[in-house]
């Protein structure tokens, strides 16, 4: 509120004419933007897309004014308007990283995947294009670094928003918390004390744990979204986990993990970790 008042008092100052790159010298014969729904921005900008709708069908933004500020209001930038366009390869670029990297055993995303952190349906509504893409360029906590390029992250983020569209999905998120807490040595959850140096895992009850990067990541491992593992593609179950902590090489020959030997007691506490 406080920077619309700013801003309204700063429009009040006459001020420079900016030169837009195709900013047009004449007025625009009455009637004929606004008959489109693309108002001022013609006034500075070319056409282009003309069939897919007008301008702020794509870009947001307000064509009731000629002042570039206020025209830009929540404008949606070129490289994020990628979605708005059906089956463009950008958006099909970023749907595939969101496979190959399962985001999705971990986020809610176009009405699936689990809800180990934030449902990106409901991120895509409140927040910008350029926050998502921060978030994935510079990680939180508990998210990992996918170390992935601009344009990557690009697609993601319209994927995203492109998914976010069309699943509908207007329902808020569950209410999320994760817990990062400090863990008192001798309080500390089995997964923490003997998987933890290795791998990290999201658990619902328990929060972040584990600092390891080394091996895979194990949220939502016995999840539908959890990816498949290299040499195999079956799937995780409590059953498999103990055949491979007992000895990793039985199902997979070249396994660089050594077996972990847990009771019967500390399995079923690794199990209620692992399963919520
Ligand atoms: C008074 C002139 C003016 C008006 C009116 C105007 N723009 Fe712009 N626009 C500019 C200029 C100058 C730039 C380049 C500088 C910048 O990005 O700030 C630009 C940049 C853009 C970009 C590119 C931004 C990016 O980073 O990709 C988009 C998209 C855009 N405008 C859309 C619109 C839309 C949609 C409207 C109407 C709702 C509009 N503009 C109205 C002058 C204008
Ligand atoms: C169907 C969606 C769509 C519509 C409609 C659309 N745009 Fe765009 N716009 C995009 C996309 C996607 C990009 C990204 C680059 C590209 O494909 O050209 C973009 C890029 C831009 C840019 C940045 C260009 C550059 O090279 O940096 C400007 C400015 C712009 N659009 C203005 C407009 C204006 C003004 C209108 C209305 C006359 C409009 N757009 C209509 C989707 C659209
Ligand atoms: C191991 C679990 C995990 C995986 C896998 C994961 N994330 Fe995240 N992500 C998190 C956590 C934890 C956060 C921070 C808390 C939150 O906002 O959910 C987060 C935050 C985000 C945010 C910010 C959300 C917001 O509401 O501000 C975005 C965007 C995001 N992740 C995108 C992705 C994408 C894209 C992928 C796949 C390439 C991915 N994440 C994979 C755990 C994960
Ligand atoms: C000293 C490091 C280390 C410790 C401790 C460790 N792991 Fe691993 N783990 C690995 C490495 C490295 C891999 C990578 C796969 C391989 O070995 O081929 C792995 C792979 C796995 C996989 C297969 C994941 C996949 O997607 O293929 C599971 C499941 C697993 N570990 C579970 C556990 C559990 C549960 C614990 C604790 C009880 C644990 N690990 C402790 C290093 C470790």
């Amino acid at each position: 509120m406080a920077s619309y008042i700013v801003s309204l008092i700063l429009l009040a100052i006459p001020i420079i004419s900016i030169q837009a790159p195709y900013c047009a010298t004449a007025a625009s014969p009455p009637g004929s933007a606004a008959s489109r729904g693309d108002g001022s921005c013609v006034n500075c900008h070319m056409r282009h897309y003309e069939k897919s709708g007008g301008c702020v069908s794509c870009h947001n933004g307000n064509p009731f004014s000629e002042r570039m500020n206020i025209a830009h209001y929540r404008l949606i930038s070129g490289k994020f308007a990628h979605f708005r366009i059906e089956r463009d390869k950008t958006v099909i670029e970023g749907e595939r990283l969101t496979n190959i990297h399962a985001c999705r055993r971990c986020h809610h995303i176009g009405g699936s995947g689990n809800f180990l952190a934030s449902s990106l349906d409901s991120a895509a509504i409140a927040k910008t294009p350029e926050e998502i893409y921060e978030a994935i360029k510079r990680p939180a906590s508990g998210m990992p670094d996918f170390r992935f390029g601009e344009s990557q992250i690009i697609a993601l983020v319209n994927s995203i928003e492109a998914v976010a569209a069309r699943s509908g999905d207007k329902r808020a998120s569950p209410p999320f918390s994760l817990i990062f807490k400090t863990l008192d040595k001798k309080k500390r959850d089995i997964f923490t004390s003997r998987c933890g140096g290795c791998h990290k895992a999201i658990s619902r009850k328990k929060g972040a744990l584990g600092n390891g990067i080394t091996a895979p990541n194990l949220s939502g491992i016995f999840t539908r979204h959890y990816p498949a593992s290299f040499s195999n593609s079956g799937k995780w179950s409590g059953k498999r986990l103990k055949e491979w902590l007992g000895n990793p090489r039985k199902i997979r020959p070249m396994a660089k993990m050594q077996p972990v030997f847990l009771d019967d007691e500390e399995f079923r506490e690794l199990m209620e970790v692992l399963e919520n």
